[in-house]
């Protein structure tokens, strides 16, 4: 329900224009002078303020400034029967969003607030959009919601076993692991076949991010906490609510988001930064890390209270090394993806180069094996990876990344990440592509060139 004040020190008026919008169902507020307003502005922050030009000792232009400065998403109707245009200019600059002269019908005034309140909904319901297509950015960009995990080696079959068991839990889990060994898969599976699994899943790199960001990307902020912070921003926890929260790279927080991270998990609450209300939420929590948090919790880096809170149910992943017997059906699992993302129907891989593959050591794991296919399969002749494709692979090679691979990686990302989001905002909006446009923020001649290039919706 909207709330409303009505600021008009005219008490015939004032009672008048009160009746009509309590008629129509609007919580509404009344003052007669200025400063009893804005006290009570400043308590309940309305939709919606109605207020007298002509006022002791403020006018209603002083009003309106207050307010926009103070908190601009509220829209604010002036009413005046001195309406010179320097008032107006000056009104329509300061964000005023209508002017009705004095004397008027009650209906003109029903239908000014109602455009008003109109507005006020459509832009609530973009920026919960902005939020969605945001999500949904990060989503692709951390690749699709549900991939396949692939092995049949003991010790994987022990790891499957684990996140269904888990799963089926609220504990907080911490999956360990060398770099590209599938801790973000792990994490995914876990929330995917959860009953959270129709909730949001949010993925936040805190190793990505400077702690000070981090803190205010984790818990949001209210408008002035820091310089830039020109409005109030919800934070990934509260976006997270009744579903999971992945942190990556857990490893690396400062102690200060810590200390809140903490309370977060003993309380489910917190306050955003700068704030004082206190927020409620129900997350389930995953955290990823590459270190060795033991020994981070012994060189004083970590808290340890922490760490135990973490810590309920440990999920260590082993080294591609320490399984290769799953080689053979990652790179069959691998080729298949490719041969539909790349569009070659026919890709394969000669048998022989299996055995090179797997007598590899795998520094990069599993993320390191697909870029390799990948490599190979964008440049490989008639669609068969052979020995000559793949980069030099002798045991004691360290194979790293050149930036001929980089580029490849690079493009495709773009283009599949794109690709993604086009797909998603067309569903979304019904395949209406003006619509679709405008959710993902760009032109519809640029969605049309895109949706050409791609080839897409043929
Ligand atoms: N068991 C698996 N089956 C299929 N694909 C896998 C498996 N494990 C990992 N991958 C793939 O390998 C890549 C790396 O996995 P992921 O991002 O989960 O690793 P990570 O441990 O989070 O890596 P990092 O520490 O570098 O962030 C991903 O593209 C993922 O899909
Ligand atoms: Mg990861």
């Amino acid at each position: 329900m909207f709330s409303i004040l009505v600021i008009e020190d005219d008490d015939t008026l004032r009672l008048g224009i009160t009746q009509v919008l309590k008629k129509l169902d609007f919580r509404v507020y009344e003052a007669p002078s200025p400063s009893k307003g804005l006290d009570l502005f400043k308590r309940y922050h309305h939709d919606l303020v109605i207020t007298d030009y002509k006022m002791e000792p403020i006018t209603g232009l002083e009003v309106l400034k207050y307010i926009k400065d103070t908190y601009p998403e509220t829209e604010v109707i002036i009413i005046t029967a001195y309406g010179t245009p320097e008032i107006m200019m000056e009104a329509e600059r300061l964000g005023a969003s209508e002017f009705i002269f004095k004397p008027f019908p009650m209906e003109e005034l029903e239908v000014r607030v109602k455009k008003t309140l109109k507005l006020i909904d459509e832009r609530k319901e973009h920026l919960r959009f902005k939020d969605e297509i945001k999500y949904l950015r990060e989503e692709l960009g951390g690749e699709q919601q549900k991939r396949e995990m692939v092995g049949k080696s003991e010790i994987m079959a022990v790891i499957f076993q684990k996140i269904k068991k888990i799963a089926s839990t609220d504990s907080s889990v911490l999956v360990y692991g060398e770099s590209g060994t599938g801790k973000e898969l792990v994490a995914r599976a876990v929330h995917f076949t959860s009953k959270r699994k129709d909730k949001p899943f949010i993925k936040v790199s805190c190793g990505a991010l400077a702690q000070g960001v981090l803190e205010s990307e984790l818990f949001g902020h209210e408008k002035g906490a820091f310089t830039g912070a020109l409005s109030k921003k919800m934070g990934r926890f509260e976006l997270a609510h009744t579903g999971t929260i992945f942190l990556d790279e857990i490893g690396e927080i400062s102690p200060e988001v810590q200390v809140k991270l903490l309370r977060v998990l003993q309380e489910k609450e917190f306050e955003r930064v700068g704030g004082e209300k206190t927020i409620n939420v129900d997350v389930r929590i995953i955290e990823a890390t590459n270190r060795n948090l033991k020994k981070e919790v012994e060189n004083n880096n970590f808290r340890e209270d922490l760490f135990y809170r973490l810590h309920i149910i440990p999920v260590e992943l082993p080294a591609l090394r320490d399984r290769k017997e799953d080689i053979p059906d990652l790179v069959d699992y691998m080729v298949k993806k490719l041969s539909i993302e790349l569009t070659k129907p026919n890709l394969r891989i000669q048998p022989e180069i299996i055995d090179v593959l797997m007598n590899y050591k795998w520094p990069g794991n599993v993320r390191e094996l697909e870029n390799v296919l990948e490599r190979a399969a964008v440049l490989c002749d008639n669609g068969v990876i052979t020995i000559k494709d793949l980069p030099n692979l002798d045991e004691n090679n360290v194979y790293t990344m050149n930036e001929e691979l980089n580029k490849i990686d690079f493009n495709e990302n773009v283009a599949k990440t794109e690709i993604g989001l086009i797909k998603k905002a067309m569903k979304i909006t019904d395949n209406n592509k003006t619509e679709a446009a405008k959710l993902l923020g760009i032109k519809t001649s640029t969605l049309y060139y895109k949706i050409e290039k791609y080839q897409l919706f043929k």
